[in-house]
């Protein structure tokens, strides 16, 4: 373990990155949850060391707020069935059914705010989210919350949910071209730099990245949780009752595809954040070399506590000493290696190193023996 006084800015510099025009001290992200809605968490993620921390996430909608009340979330092991919920569980996928922040926008903004000026004083950039409900009330929030003076804004347009939730309460948004118009209408809006979180329930989770960017978006979150349905086999009903949001680690293959081809089409010079299936310092790396420039972790952190992003810090720092390279240096790496399937060699009879041995019997080929 490292110790306290290696927190926060305390790191050593080969950690900061860049989005877009903001500097991050190092690429841990502590993405939104249930854990970052009390100003006790949020503040605990900060000291933890995160680069920044997206606040629980905020809209008009009253069905929104309504949902936390009937929010459920479990933890399953491999075999798919409930393990406890805390550090000791297994590699676990998280399945639940969440709401936003149950505060009206007056007291969700003040806690911003506070949050912000604890966050700066410890070189972290705090970051708050709104979730699209209807377009006009979401620019009215956007507006307020750059009049507060927060220094950036995530706008969630992809949540897991819309098709499940009530009528209007939350954003799946599909289309590139929707993508382009609601992005544009945030960045009219307002001068902060704001960084649009999409889903990653689509085929096309580039092509909306790219709608989102050249409606100047400064980053582009990617990509949000897939839904699931899991059925429980003693009550033959769906375990939590309903289709709900699925994650964990085995996201994180997906995540950096997203990423490497998003890179690809893109180019460069574009500040994409990795979300969905980070677990720790390790896959922080990956994200990056897959072409993030800095890696969002929500469900590791809310179930195992924040001991998680001090390790990741650690694991990330040791990594890049090792390789003698800089966060900077990271990105995009893997991405910008990747081949097509026709570039790789030709190998003799390879596959059959991957198959079951024929049973007994199945090697004649005269069915009467
Ligand atoms: C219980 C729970 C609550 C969440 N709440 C929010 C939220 O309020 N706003 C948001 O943008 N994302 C929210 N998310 C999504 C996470 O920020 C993140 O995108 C997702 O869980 C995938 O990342 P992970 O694998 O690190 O958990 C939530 C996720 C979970 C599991």
């Amino acid at each position: 373990m490292h110790s306290g006084n290696q927190r926060g800015s305390g790191r050593s510099a080969c950690l900061e990155t860049r989005i877009g025009r903001l500097r991050l001290k190092n690429p841990v992200i502590a993405a939104a949850g249930e854990h970052l809605i009390d100003a006790a968490g949020i503040r605990s993620a900060i000291l933890a060391g995160a680069g920044a921390v997206v606040g629980k996430s905020t809209n008009e909608s009253e069905a929104a707020k309504d949902q936390l009340t009937r929010a459920e979330y479990v933890a399953l092991g491999p075999d798919w069935r409930p393990v406890p919920w805390g550090p000791d569980a297994p590699p676990a996928t998280l399945l639940t059914r969440s709401g936003l922040t149950p505060l009206g926008f007056d007291d969700w903004l003040a806690q911003c705010v506070a949050m912000d000026r604890f966050a700066a004083r410890h070189d972290c950039l705090y970051v708050p989210s709104l979730i699209l409900a209807a377009p006009e009330p979401a620019v009215r929030m956007a507006k307020a919350v750059e009049a507060a003076g927060l220094r950036v804004l995530e706008f969630n347009i992809g949540t897991p949910y819309a098709s499940q939730a009530a009528q209007g309460a939350v954003a799946t948004e599909l289309s590139p071209a929707r993508v382009g118009e609601l992005t544009r209408m945030m960045v009219q809006a307002v001068e902060i730099p704001v960084w649009v979180k999409i889903t990653g329930q689509s085929e096309r989770v580039p092509e909306l990245a790219a709608a989102a960017f050249a409606a100047g978006a400064e980053s582009v979150v990617m990509a949000g949780r897939a839904l699931g349905l899991l059925p429980d086999l003693d009550t033959m009903a769906p375990v939590l009752g309903t289709s709900c949001g699925i994650g964990g680690w085995w996201n994180l293959p997906l995540t950096c595809h997203w990423l490497a081809t998003s890179r690809a089409a893109l180019g460069p010079g574009h500040s994409l954040i990795g979300i969905n299936g980070a677990t720790n310092g390790a896959d922080v790396a990956r994200m990056l070399l897959a072409g993030a420039s800095a890696v969002g972790l929500s469900s590791e952190v809310m179930l195992r506590g924040w001991s998680v992003l001090e390790e990741a810090l650690a694991t990330l720092e040791a990594y890049c000493r090792d390789k003698d390279l800089t966060v900077a240096d990271l990105i995009g790496r893997a991405a910008d290696a990747r081949k097509r399937f026709a570039d790789m060699p030709v190998l003799d009879q390879h596959w059959k190193g991957f198959i079951p041995a024929p049973l007994s019997g199945a090697m004649t080929e005269n069915e009467d023996d």
